[in-house]
């Protein structure tokens, strides 16, 4: 198919057997030299670069021009490729076999001076680059970021139609959708007083698409949170939502890796199916986060028992008590760091809420050192050698709390290590997570809080102890939920849903709703249940963190055009911004504060 444009080829395409041609080629001015003689001037579009050469004796005219123009016009250039000459070409360009020499060029436009060189190693602060983003855009790098983007949620949507489903677009202008975080809200100018909330995710429309018979549903949806950013979280960020009806929960998984292993491949990624499942509970005691990165060991050990009438009380008295253990990493290499380095890292473990943080040092000399070395026994120094497979060099790290705070100190601990050790993770690493609990404590509000998400199904067998009463009972139920992982990220996540009305109740009843409001927030949903819901389950990847993966970028920004800041700015356009006393009006609205 040919591609119409001002330009015969782009500027990352020229190659030696294109010599002779005659060609027109679009883009900016990359940087321009002049040597008096000759102008060399280099010329980028999206595709690449091109070398470009200016001869007054080829044409007076171009060359005048030539010597005219500055970094970031837009130009259009004609001539003739041709070889350079021995010992000039440049392996690094994909073009460097060539130059084109021009006959003629024509300037589109001018530019003022960009605030920043576009290419590929600027440093320059990430909120400059915000503020010109369109400059920032230009960059190499920024283009191959969008146009991976592009490539993968193409690949998954030609995936999704493979397999039968249906693109249903669901309204932005809606009512709340809990998904944990708080709603931006959209005043309504004819109903004053009147808000909608815009989408945290298309939950419950994708149910009610199930209800209306969709059967095999997927949007690539934008979603909507109003909570603290991070380098993986934006207020506005993309799904890619997917439901089904009339499925168990391993049908939607399986369709699920088949979509995403397809998608991957695309992108020469691959991604092994099927894919390795662990627990909830197991990624807790083994990796003490539920999104491990499996790339690299260093997992939680159970050291409780041995300290078991330890001289050691702190680890002994938890040895002596249900439900609190004596947790342990090996941190190899870390065992030479000076004394004052090891100690910092109480720092570390108190950010992660641990009350301190206890090690055992073994020396590359052979001795060992420790925060608890006036306790401990030969006995014990022996089965931590054993359990830890501890050598010269390493460093253990113990936390003591609980099963779940314990698991939590010490994953952050892991993570924290393996930055500070420098442990490579090469390649990517995929896995399920699976079982999540369907609800946990939610110790500010005194109540419980659901997992993953009030629609969620309840393991059957734990459905008659939601109406025990006991709070160690209810949240030891499970719930058919999983999680995608990729490298030590949440990438997506999903489960089987509610489709009885009464279980819906008590599930909304459990999380602290009355009736009324229940009814209020929900009761479509819940009028919808009670006409012959199919059973239903569905998945949503976060395509902003899949695609900040695949292009190893440390931040989602780096795969959206438009970001914003931390502080939810645009930087490019200043918004969010004041509205004028007459919009206000219009909504029925005052502000109380200026
Ligand atoms: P969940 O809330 O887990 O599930 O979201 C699904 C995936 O979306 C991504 N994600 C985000 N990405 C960028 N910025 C954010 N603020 C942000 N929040 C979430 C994550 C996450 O795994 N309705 C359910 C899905 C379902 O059950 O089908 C849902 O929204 O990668």
């Amino acid at each position: 198919m040919a591609l119409h444009s001002m330009h015969t080829h782009t500027c990352g395409e020229l190659r030696a057997a294109d010599a002779g041609k005659e060609v027109r080629l679009t883009g900016w001015v990359d940087h321009r030299r002049d040597l008096g003689q000759l102008i060399f001037v280099t010329i980028r579009d999206r595709e690449g670069m091109t070398q470009v050469i200016f001869d007054p004796d080829l044409s007076g005219e171009a060359f005048a021009t030539a010597e005219t123009i500055r970094p970031e016009w837009p130009i259009l250039v004609t001539g003739t490729v041709r070889h350079r000459i021995e010992g000039q070409t440049n392996e690094h360009m994909a073009t460097g076999e060539i130059e084109v020499l021009a006959t003629g060029i024509t300037v589109l436009n001018t530019s003022v001076t960009p605030p920043f060189p576009i290419d590929d190693a600027t440093d320059t602060a990430e909120d400059i680059r915000l503020r010109y983003r369109y400059l920032d855009l230009r960059r190499p790098v920024m283009n191959r970021n969008l146009r991976l983007r592009s490539d993968f949620a193409f690949a998954l949507r030609e995936a999704f139609h493979a397999n039968a489903f249906t693109e249903v677009e669901t309204p932005s202008l809606f009512k709340s959708t809990p998904e944990g975080a708080r709603d931006f809200l959209v005043p309504s100018r004819t109903q004053p007083g009147h808000f909608y909330a815009l989408p945290q995710s298309p939950q419950l429309l994708k149910q009610l698409l199930m209800i209306g018979g969709v059967e095999r549903y997927y949007q690539v949806a934008k979603c909507f949170r109003d909570e603290d950013l991070r380098a993986d979280r934006q207020p506005e960020f993309t799904q890619v939502d997917v439901e089904m009806s009339f499925v168990e929960q391993d049908d939607v998984m399986a369709t699920i890796e088949d979509v995403l292993h397809d998608a991957f491949a695309k992108v020469g990624v691959d991604m092994p199916t099927p894919l390795r499942r662990i627990s909830y509970w197991d990624a807790m005691d083994t990796y003490g986060i539920d999104k491990p990165d499996t790339r690299f060991g260093m997992t939680l050990h159970d050291v409780t028992s041995i300290f078991a009438g330890s001289a050691f009380r702190l680890f002994a008295a938890a040895a002596e008590t249900e439900g609190q253990y004596v947790k342990c990493i090996n941190a190899k290499g870390a065992g030479s760091w000076p004394r004052a380095r090891i100690d910092k890292l109480g720092e570390v473990a108190a950010d992660l809420g641990a009350k301190g943080l206890a090690w055992f040092a073994f020396k590359e000399d052979g001795s060992w050192n420790s925060s608890f070395k006036k306790f401990v026994s030969e006995v014990e120094i022996e089965a931590l050698r054993a359990e830890m497979d501890a050598e010269p060099g390493d460093l253990l790290l113990f936390a003591v709390a609980d099963r779940l705070q314990a698991d939590e100190i010490l994953g952050g601990m892991r993570l924290h290590m393996a930055d500070a050790l420098e442990i490579p993770r090469e390649g990517h690493d995929f896995l399920w997570v699976v079982d999540f609990p369907l609800f946990h404590w939610d110790e500010e509000r005194g109540a419980f809080a659901a997992e993953h998400q009030p629609f969620t199904q309840p393991m059957e067998d734990d459905i008659e102890k939601l109406a025990s009463g006991d709070r160690d009972t209810i949240l030891s139920c499970g719930s058919h939920t999983y999680d995608f992982v990729m490298d030590g990220f949440e990438a997506g996540g999903g489960g089987m849903r509610i489709h009885n009305a009464d279980l819906q109740m008590q599930i909304l009843e459990l999380l602290g709703f009355t009736k009324e409001r229940a009814e209020a927030q929900f009761g479509f949903l819940m009028e919808a249940l009670t006409f012959g819901a199919p059973p239903m389950g569905g998945f949503a990847l976060g395509l902003d963190r899949v695609c900040m993966l695949l292009t190893g970028s440390d931040s989602i920004r780096e795969v959206m055009a438009f970001p914003k800041t931390s502080s939810g700015s645009d930087l490019m356009s200043a918004a969010p911004s004041k509205v004028t006393e007459a919009q206000l009006e219009e909504l029925s609205l005052a502000l109380r504060h200026e």
